[in-house]
């Protein structure tokens, strides 16, 4: 019976489990997609820098070889940067050509890998400065790219504003001597080289905008992430709540049902005592009358006898309406004049009634009809009717009003008696409440199952001058 819900917790714990790798395997996937995209984003911001650069140098060996190689050796006969005249000529062709550009530094190494220009004149003849690209770029081999950088790629990640020339990007670049026309589809590495000219360009502004892109990637996917865990969490958190309610609802219905099949059983195995006390009591009441017409009965005898009687019959009574509360109802459903019903409950306690002095206001009409069991109607109006007149003390007045309203019929029964006792008010349709030496308390709880069985509804208050109201509210007969 318990099996269901063990099976639904064990079903959240493996949602739970999910929910907490999903958020673990999404993390990770998306750090990992942040490092890719923002590589691929490093990747093409490099290869985009590097054609900038190679076209730059293109155009710096075209305007060097045009205006200055070319002129300096028809000019002079031979190129010597010593010389100074020299010198200032190749300075405004490079200064003309880069002007603008971006380039932190420029310098142009000879054969022997010495410094024969530079955007700096204090790095002139110095023969440290060539790196193994500059040799590779003598020997004839392709421009090639490097980068240097004052910061590591991961610390530079945690930079608000990355310090200038943080990231540089050196180009090396073969100078070579431009063919005639007719004779430019020769291959590159055939030309003549006459130096390596290495251009410096600061890309830290560039740098800086993929390592924000970086981190807008990161942010974006994992707050994404987080709220999704978030939103999974809620989820299992009410699943939870409302299995943990579901369980609880269950258990009390259990209880209840198994409380309610306790009681019918009970009360199976007292209406069958109930009965077979019945017949017993009415041969001993029966006989205690028959003993108390008897002529020579002195007056103890006769005290004794009564009392026998009375009480046998009190008993009596009790059974009859313990079993009259006990039996199931299924009421029938017939076309019912609620007027000729109460008249007949009113008839049988006419002598009663006279005899208290009790006054019947008869403020129904015919023609209010129902659908119902005529018995079972019989035996509410009749235990309304007497508990009015055991309310009573000395005379008074019982009115019954009787209207349709919509669907329903409405009949109040109204008395001058002493009225319900208002603490106790939520115990009167409990069967065996009674406030009575005599009582049985199961009138009121009678009144209410019939009521009930009807579809109607069963309302106790008390009237402003102090006596009861009964109100049903029965459905009509449409
Ligand atoms: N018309 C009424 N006026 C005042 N009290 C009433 C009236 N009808 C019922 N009661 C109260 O409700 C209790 C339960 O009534 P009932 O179920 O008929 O049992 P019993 O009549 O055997 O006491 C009564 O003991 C009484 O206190
Ligand atoms: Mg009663």
């Amino acid at each position: 019976m318990n099996q269901k819900p063990v099976t639904d917790l064990s079903s959240l714990g493996f949602a739970k489990f999910l929910s907490w790798t999903s958020l673990v395997l999404i993390l990770v996937s998306s750090l990992i997609m942040s490092v890719v995209i923002s590589n691929s984003a490093r990747t093409s911001l490099l290869l985009k820098q590097q054609d900038f650069a190679t076209l730059l140098a293109e155009n710096l060996n075209h305007q060097i070889f045009r205006r200055f190689t070319l002129p300096t050796i028809i000019g002079y006969g031979r190129i010597a940067l010593r010389n100074e005249e020299q010198y200032q000529r190749l300075d405004q062709v490079v200064q003309s050509t880069i002007h603008g550009l971006h380039v932190k530094s420029l310098r142009i190494y000879d054969f022997n890998s010495v410094v024969a220009y530079s955007s700096d004149r204090s790095d002139l003849g110095d023969k440290d400065m060539a790196g193994m690209a500059v040799g590779r770029a003598l020997n004839g081999n392709m421009h090639s790219f490097e980068i240097q950088s004052s910061i590591s790629p991961i610390l530079a990640m945690f930079h608000l504003t990355l310090p200038p020339d943080s990231f540089m990007l050196r180009t090396t670049y073969p100078l070579r001597a431009e063919q005639r026309l007719g004779r430019d589809a020769l291959d590159e590495k055939d030309q003549q080289v006459m130096g390596v000219l290495e251009i410096t360009q600061d890309i830290t502004a560039d740098y800086g905008t993929v390592i924000r892109l970086q981190w807008l990637i990161i942010c974006t996917t994992m707050a994404s992430s987080v709220l999704l865990f978030l939103l999974l969490v809620t989820f299992i958190r009410r699943s939870e709540r409302a299995i943990a309610d579901r369980m609880q609802e269950k258990e009390r219905l259990e209880r209840e049902l198994h409380q309610s099949e306790k009681l019918a059983s009970m009360g199976r195995v007292v209406s069958s005592i109930a009965h077979e006390i019945r017949n017993p009591l009415g041969i001993i009441s029966s006989s205690a009358e028959l003993l108390l017409r008897r002529p020579n009965a002195d007056a103890l005898t006769q005290k004794i006898l009564t009392a026998i009687h009375d009480e046998a019959r009190r008993l009596s009574k009790t059974v009859h309406d313990f079993l009259d509360y006990a039996r199931p109802k299924s009421p029938s459903k017939n076309s019912l004049d609620v007027a000729q019903v109460l008249d007949q409950a009113l008839g049988f306690l006419e002598n009663e009634l006279s005899q208290r002095e009790v006054r019947v206001e008869r403020l129904y009409e015919p023609g209010l009809r129902v659908l119902g069991d005529k018995d079972l109607l019989y035996r509410a109006f009749y235990n309304i009717i007497s508990n009015g007149l055991q309310a009573i003390k000395g005379e008074g007045r019982i009115s019954i009003a009787g209207i349709r309203e919509g669907g329903h019929v409405i009949l109040t029964f109204h008395d001058s008696g002493c009225g319900f006792d208002l603490t106790n008010m939520d115990k009167m349709l409990d069967p065996f409440f009674t406030t009575k030496d005599d009582g049985t308390g199961l009138g009121l709880a009678i009144v209410n199952s019939i009521i009930t069985s009807h579809g109607g509804e069963l309302l106790l208050s008390n009237a402003d001058d102090g006596g009861a109201i009964v109100r049903l509210r029965l459905p009509a007969e449409m």
